[in-house]
Order: C-alpha cells, then structure tokens, then sequence
C-alpha cells in the first residue's frame, strides 16, 4: 500500500504544481498573450507584465488594440476605467466585430462628457451588414473612478451586453421571423480610444480640451470563455458547467434587473423613435418571443 500511496501522493502534488504554474502564466501573459497592438504609435502600452493595458489620445493621435483570437461564440469580460476629468470629445470603443460588407459585430461605446457630466453608453448590434440598432444608456456609477466590467455573452440563442453582471441589452436569435443572428462569422474584439468632437460630446456642441491631452483609458482583467476560431474550426474551451454560458439565458432576476436598467437608465432605443421609423419599427422591436 505504502509506495502506491507515496506515489499518488506525488502525482497529486505535481499535479497542483502544474495548474498554478499554468494559471500564473496565463495571468501574467494576459495582454501579451490575447491582444496585438493596432495603432497608435506608442500611445497604447501593455503594462505590468501583461496585467494592464492602456491607451492614450493627444491632438496627433488616438490608439488601439484587437484580439489575436476570431471568437465564434463565448463569453467576454474587460475591465475598463475611462477617461475622468473633462473626457469631452473622446469615445473610447470597445466591440466585437466580423470582416467585410456583410460583416457581424457588437457594440459598446463610450463618449465622454465635460468634468462632472454623465458619460454616455452608446450600443449597437450589426447583423449581415446591417446596424441601425442603437440603444444608449446612463451608467450608475462614475466610470472613471474605478475599472468596471462590460461584457459580451453571445451564444446562438442570444446576446447579451452586461455591466458589472447586470445586464443592459438583449438580442434574441429570431431568425424565425427573419432576422439574421450573428452566428457564421467569427469575430475579433477591438478597442480603441480616438477624437470625436464633431457629433460626440451633446451632439457636437463640446470640443475636445486638448490642454488636457493625453487622455487615457485602463484595461485589466480580460477573460474569454469562448470558442476561439482557427483554420475554420471552433475549438470551445472549457466543458461540462464552465461552458454553461452556450446555453445561458436571462433568469427572472435578470429579467428583472435588464427591465431596471431599461426604465431608469435608458436615454434613446430606436425601437421607441417613431419619428425615425415612421413606416413602422424594425419586427425585432415588436416580437414576442
Ligand atoms: C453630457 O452631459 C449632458 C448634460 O448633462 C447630457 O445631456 C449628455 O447626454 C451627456 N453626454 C454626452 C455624450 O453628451
């Protein structure tokens, strides 16, 4: 019995052993590993061995980052500070988002405001090329003061836009109706800080305070349960509950926490803008499902 005992013993150890190495090393490669550097010369920096990353904005120049992995369904969380003081002018973007003319991609947008005022979140969701689906929505809580979580679950029942685990925004597959689900093309997630002061900040009438610059916008803690797509193929990670998100759909608590948000913090859905739609709105407005 001893030497079998002795033996799974080590066997166990070196089994804990190699998990937290593998966990430390994922932690600590964290930017490096999931993100290339797309523009900015210089302006984006990935900072403590991987754990932070951030981006800048001055007068010559914005910056930005995407994925090295495509994603075909998962779901993903960032933590983001924003731009604090007078962020005037700024959008910081933050989407997931296909390749081409009939490209898929979702949406979160952040333009910022003068000292004090409220930033916007600004939403979108493209099927097959086509948008047109904005919802904007107050923030409960002062963006810049801390990191908060915005994430993604997208899987081929829904999605779903959450902050800080409440959800804000759900688009449902109904492609029963015929409405394109995002659901054929893998998509990459792109962030990227840059100047916007024709039509961001109270439709254009607050120019960027470039006395100010640089700006800046922190990200930390990226995780990605999803399935990353190589050499068209899916390949999900993680199984049995750590893939629950595949089948995940909003509890009656989260119902209820997405009809909260929606009636206190909403400030534009399309599918309440008659004016713009005065032929009738968009069916997924008015579906039951
Ligand atoms: C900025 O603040 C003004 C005044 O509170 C508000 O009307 C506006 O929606 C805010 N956000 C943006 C992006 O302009």
């Amino acid at each position: 019995m001893a030497p079998f005992a002795t033996s799974s013993f080590m066997f166990v150890i070196t089994v804990l052993v190699a998990a937290s190495l593998i966990e430390v090393a994922a932690a600590a490669g964290g930017f490096y590993q999931n993100f290339d550097i797309t523009w900015g010369a210089g302006r984006a920096k990935i900072l403590s061995g991987g754990q932070l990353l951030t981006l800048t904005l001055d007068r010559a120049s914005g910056s930005g980052f995407k994925s090295k992995n495509e994603y075909l369904f998962g779901k993903i969380d960032m933590q983001i500070k924003l731009v604090p003081g007078n962020s005037a002018g700024t959008v910081t973007a933050y989407y997931l988002s296909s390749l081409g003319p009939t490209h898929d991609e979702i949406d979160f947008e952040f333009l910022g405001n003068t000292t004090g005022q409220p930033y916007t979140l600004h939403t979108n969701i493209f099927t097959q090329g086509k948008g047109n689906r904005e919802q904007q929505f107050r923030l409960w809580f002062d963006p810049t003061k801390d990191f908060h979580t915005y994430s993604v679950l997208w899987n081929p029942q829904r999605i779903i836009l959450s902050v800080d685990g409440t959800p804000i925004r759900e688009f449902k597959n109904l492609e029963s109706i015929g409405i394109p689900f995002p659901k054929n093309q893998a998509m990459r997630l792109y962030s990227s800080l840059w100047d916007a002061e024709d039509w961001a900040t109270q439709g254009g009438r607050i120019k960027t305070d470039w006395s100010k610059a640089p700006f800046l916008a922190s990200y930390r803690n990226f995780n990605a349960d999803a399935c990353v797509w190589i050499n068209g193929r899916s390949s999900c990670r993680g199984s049995g509950t750590s893939s629950a998100w595949m089948g995940q759909q909003l509890d009656i608590t989260n119902q209820q926490r997405l009809q909260w948000v929606q009636r206190n913090y909403m400030i534009y859905n399309y599918c309440t803008d008659r004016q713009r739609f005065p032929q009738g709105f968009p069916k997924e407005c008015t579906a039951r499902s």
